[in-house]
């Protein structure tokens, strides 16, 4: 109670204005090519501005941007002061910070610094001799005693990359190993090294001085990791094994965010940082975003988006009912009031949401709605991905050729390697990899579906001749109108903003019912986040007031009362007349 007390009064609502604001997440290359190259770029973005004001966001995250040879599309950086000719140049980028600001929407640059790319100066000057002065701002270390570097089973650890084989490639001029937790052109900086933290700091001084507004913070969680370098257990398959507990939330995580906030933050004000968080725990999280503590304003938590994950994320564990909601309202009671999270169901490395959580056959417009619905209404801030606006589903790839995602590509090569079956891995990457959601954003329903007037680098999918913004902008109940009235009432509503969550039980699980407080103003939001028709006489006694928004397009609770039950994918919102029970 104390530390809340605290909490609030240190930072006012004026400081902490991004509890009111939804942020739209812009992947640059799939968004809109200004250029017709067939890659979305600056150019394009500018032209859709008008699309994000409709929409009523508050912050773009604008995924990387800056020169890279491309191995992990962007997220493998060789200067983090330059931007990519794929994407444009300063003069483009000017023009849309200032295009965004005059339409009062901040610009919220991605951060890539647990790694660069392997093109990066700082790594070319590291790798060139082991005395040079940079040699410690990368992770160099000699074969495993023993061994002969090289040979199999050399490598320092045993840990698995993300992108899979090893976290070590061998640098044959110097005869050491570099680690990268994901691809081998994306060697780990060593955060350990003072004038490698300093140099960082001032880069992200630069950025804001040149008017963005904050960062979401690439696998920041990983930036600290257990000097031992322990092995990991090996999965007796590849003898490699899981080293996370070695380099996610390590020792000296919350020493360097703290550093980072005074060296960069201190001072400013009306930005928003984010720090993307794989493995993060309830407990971490609520360190990292406690306002007292001055680290980051939100995270972005994995467990929701892990549900279906079997052995790996290829390994798809059918979802058992109520278990997305159940995750949500976990992470809803354990951040409370002290810590703040970022509400998601889809980025760029994430399959498409109505395709995952939702139907998107049958129930496709009332289960991509009431999914937005369910999560918007929650305590934190809501992200939406390019595209989820307008209820965009999985891409179409029939064969191993059409995709173009690195982790994807390795996976199935490694699996091919290993012997795998292949058509279930086929299905696994079909199913949860990371292209599904970087197919061209759907305009329209011309050709390349209005994204370029060039072939795509990346097939679009076939059902932009009905699903695409166009065909939804005049529709009050498109997907497209949905999400407008519900960055519309995060706005207008401080319930929303500033409230407090308690969920409402259900005998049924996939009933995600829950009730939000603030200074006597109340909110209830019931959805039902299934295919079947559900008792709603558990919930009766809730359900008197108002309606403040319905998917199923109902302007009082009558129909609802009458029917007793709640349709496949109903989501209604309520300001209660009663004291809910
Ligand atoms: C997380 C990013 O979101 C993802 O796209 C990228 O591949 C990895 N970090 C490595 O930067």
């Amino acid at each position: 109670m104390t530390q809340t007390v605290q909490a609030e009064t240190i930072l006012s609502d004026d400081a902490q204005w991004w509890k009111s604001a939804v942020v739209y997440q812009i992947y640059p290359r799939s968004f809109s090519d200004g250029n017709g190259d067939g890659i979305g770029d600056l150019r394009g973005i500018i032209q859709r501005v008008p699309h994000l004001v409709e929409l009523g966001v508050d912050v773009v995250w604008l995924s990387p941007i800056y020169c890279s040879p491309q191995a992990d599309a962007g997220y493998d950086i060789s200067d983090y002061q330059g931007i990519d000719p794929l994407f444009g140049d300063f003069a483009d980028f000017d023009e849309l910070v200032s295009l965004l600001h005059e339409n009062q929407i901040k610009l919220v640059m991605d951060l890539v610094v647990n790694h660069t790319s392997d093109e990066h100066p700082w790594f070319i000057e590291s790798r060139s001799s082991t005395d040079n002065p940079k040699r410690d701002w990368y992770w160099w270390r000699d074969a495993r005693a023993g061994k002969i570097p090289g040979e199999a089973g050399a490598e320092p650890t045993n840990w698995e990359s993300f992108f899979s084989g090893p976290t070590w490639t061998l640098d044959e001029a110097t005869g050491q190993y570099y680690l990268h937790l994901f691809a081998a052109k994306q060697p780990d900086l060593n955060w350990e090294n003072p004038e490698l933290r300093t140099e960082i700091y001032s880069m992200m001084r630069w950025w804001l001085d040149r008017g963005v507004d904050g960062f979401r913070m690439d696998v920041i969680n990983l930036i600290s990791k257990d000097l031992a370098l322990p092995d990991a257990v090996p999965d007796g398959v590849t003898g490699l094994g899981d080293g996370s507990p070695f380099y996610m939330n390590g020792p000296k995580l919350h020493d360097f965010l703290a550093e980072m906030h005074r060296e960069v933050f201190a001072g400013r004000t009306g930005y928003l940082t984010v720090g993307e968080m794989p493995g993060v725990t309830i407990e971490e999280a609520l360190l990292s975003t406690d306002p007292a503590r001055r680290e980051l304003d939100m995270v972005f938590q994995f467990e929701h988006v892990g549900l279906d994950h079997g052995e790996n994320k290829f390994d798809i564990r059918e979802l058992r009912r109520g278990a997305l909601a159940e995750n949500l309202t976990k992470w809803q009671d354990g951040l409370k009031e002290r810590g703040w999270n970022s509400l998601y169901l889809s980025n760029h490395d994430q399959p498409r949401a109505v395709s995952r959580f939702g139907n998107d056959g049958q129930f496709w417009r009332e289960s991509a709605t009431a999914l937005a619905t369910a999560l918007h209404l929650q305590r934190g801030t809501p992200y939406i991905y390019q595209g989820e606006e307008i209820g965009m589903t999985n891409g179409v790839f029939s064969s191993i050729d059409a995709f173009r995602d690195i982790e994807s590509l390795n996976f199935f090569a490694h699996a091919q390697e290993a012997g795998l079956d292949l058509q279930r891995v086929k299905y696994g990457i079909q199913r949860n990899g990371r292209d599904n959601a970087r197919t061209p954003v759907q305009w329209n329903d011309e050709e390349n579906a209005g994204f370029s007037e060039a072939p795509p680098w990346i097939g679009v999918n076939p059902n932009h001749v009905w699903l695409n913004a166009q065909a939804q902008y005049d529709d009050p109940k498109s997907v497209f109108g949905h999400y407008r009235e519900l960055v519309n009432l995060r706005h207008k509503s401080r319930v929303i903003a500033h409230g407090t969550f308690e969920r409402i039980e259900h005998p049924d699980s996939a009933i995600f019912a829950f009730r939000r407080e603030h200074d006597g103003e109340r909110l209830i939001v019931v959805s039902n986040l299934s295919d079947s028709n559900v008792d709603l006489s558990p919930l009766e006694c809730v359900l008197e007031g108002s309606v403040v928004l319905s998917n199923y397009g109902e302007a009082t609770l009558d129909p609802l009362l009458a029917r007793r039950e709640l349709r496949p994918w109903e989501a209604v919102v309520l300001e209660p007349t009663i004291l809910p029970c």
